[in-house]
């Protein structure tokens, strides 16, 4: 009985995702609990927006290292228009002002490869573009995202 409030928390827990739970310190604390929590996310539910999206901060996570060594990528290695296409857990948050920062987003993503002179400014303004976007339409993640930035 237990374990089944247990798994149905973590359930209700990853299927708001997008809510900002920055007073739930204890998720936050134990790795084994987010691991829980992470394979009970994927086992009910990810939307091809929230898995794409997934991949971005994977994929802008390494990127972080690659410009902090002083390097510059050579390539997206994610398949970008998805942020365009892809299906949303909630199909409203795919709004005027959503296309716009989507589009905004681009703009910066591509001009880190075309212009590698200045990637470090170009990748931080990609990701405080994920960060506007996010402040209006997707909160819970904001902290892990502005790890992303470079200092
Ligand atoms: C134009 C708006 C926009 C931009 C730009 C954007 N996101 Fe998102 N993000 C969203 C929306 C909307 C969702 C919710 C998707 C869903 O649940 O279908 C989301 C979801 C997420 C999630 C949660 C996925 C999950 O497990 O539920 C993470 C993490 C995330 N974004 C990281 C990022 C990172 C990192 C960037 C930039 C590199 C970024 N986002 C750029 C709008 C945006």
């Amino acid at each position: 009985m237990r374990r089944k409030i247990f798994l149905l928390a973590l359930f209700m827990g990853s299927f708001f995702a997008c809510k900002d739970n920055t007073g739930n310190n204890e998720a936050e604390t134990t790795s084994v609990k987010e691991e829980n929590k992470k394979d009970a996310f994927e086992m009910y539910q990810m939307s091809e927006m929230a898995a794409f999206m997934e991949i971005l901060a994977a994929e802008h996570s390494k990127m972080k290292n690659t410009i902090k060594a002083g390097n510059a990528p050579d390539s997206l290695r994610f398949a970008i228009d998805k942020i365009f296409t892809a299906n949303f857990t909630n199909p409203e948050d795919r709004d005027a002002k959503y296309l716009e920062w989507a589009e905004e987003f681009k703009t910066y993503e591509l001009k880190i490869i075309a212009d590698p002179e200045n990637a470090k400014e170009h990748y931080n303004n990609a990701i405080n573009t994920c960060i506007t976007c996010h402040e209006s339409k997707c909160t819970g993640p904001l902290t892990r995202i502005k790890k992303l930035l470079i200092k």
